[in-house]
């Protein structure tokens, strides 16, 4: 069977992780989120003492970022790729809202990218992979065979990640600050100048505010058959 790159790019907190995710294990293909790698990235930061307030140690970051290794091992009780940060497990804390309130300002420097870029690229070089992130359609893989682009209204992407982080026991979190943190987000990965999010020119949209999850999944395998019948 022709093997391909599933590249599935949007806006956060819109599903698409558990939507690639699924669709990777139902075809039997790696999985890989990139927005973790950026995620981890940012965690170094914090742990290292790079930033001050919001202000980021842009220079000491750059003549760190070679000793950052990112991996992804399999969990072999859930199944699931977690992430690893220089060899130790940072599943749990790169979901955290500190994480999530900086990591736009990692994600915008142009040497964290090209990095991060690099060595998504080497881990797609065998194809049969779906990646999950912003730019994977338009600059990682520009020529993924299946590109998906997904979007979700704000309010019900905010519920969605609000629901996620209770369900983790952060009590702390309003759904307030869940939706601004989100719109401001949105608003960072469009305007930023290095890869900005936006949809390739081939990509297929996916609006999943009134989808359920199997709906979702049946779209998505319609779309994978799809190319997989075509390209024998
Ligand atoms: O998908 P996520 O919310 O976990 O991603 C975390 C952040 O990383 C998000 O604010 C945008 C950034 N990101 C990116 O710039 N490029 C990617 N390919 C993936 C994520």
């Amino acid at each position: 069977m022709k093997k391909i790159v599933v590249a599935v790019d949007g806006f956060s907190s819109n599903g698409k992780s558990t939507m690639a995710k699924s669709l990777a294990k139902e075809i039997g293909y790696i999985y890989i989120d990139s927005g973790a790698m950026y995620r981890a990235v940012t965690l170094y930061c914090i742990q290292h003492n790079l930033f001050r307030g919001d202000e980021l140690d842009e220079n000491k970051l750059l003549s760190e970022i070679k000793n950052i290794e990112i991996k992804f091992r399999l969990n072999k009780d859930t199944n699931l790729p977690e992430t690893y940060l220089n060899g130790e497990n940072v599943e749990a804390e790169i979901r955290t809202m500190e994480v999530s309130s900086k990591v736009s300002i990692v994600s915008a420097l142009p040497f964290v990218r090209q990095a991060m870029v690099a060595s998504q690229q080497t881990m797609g070089k065998e194809k049969e992979i779906v990646m999950d992130g912003r730019d994977i359609g338009t600059v990682v893989f520009p020529d993924a065979e299946l590109k998906i682009f997904v979007t979700a209204e704000p309010e019900i992407r905010a519920q969605r990640r609000f629901d996620e982080l209770k369900a983790k026991g952060d009590n702390k979190t309003t759904y307030e600050e869940v939706l601004e943190n989100l719109r401001m987000r949105d608003h960072l990965d469009q305007t930023r100048e290095e890869s900005p999010l936006k949809m390739a020119d081939d990509a297929i949209l996916l609006d999943n505010s009134y989808m359920t999850i199997d709906e979702q999944m049946q779209w998505l395998i319609d779309k994978f058959n799809q190319i997989i019948n075509n390209q024998k």
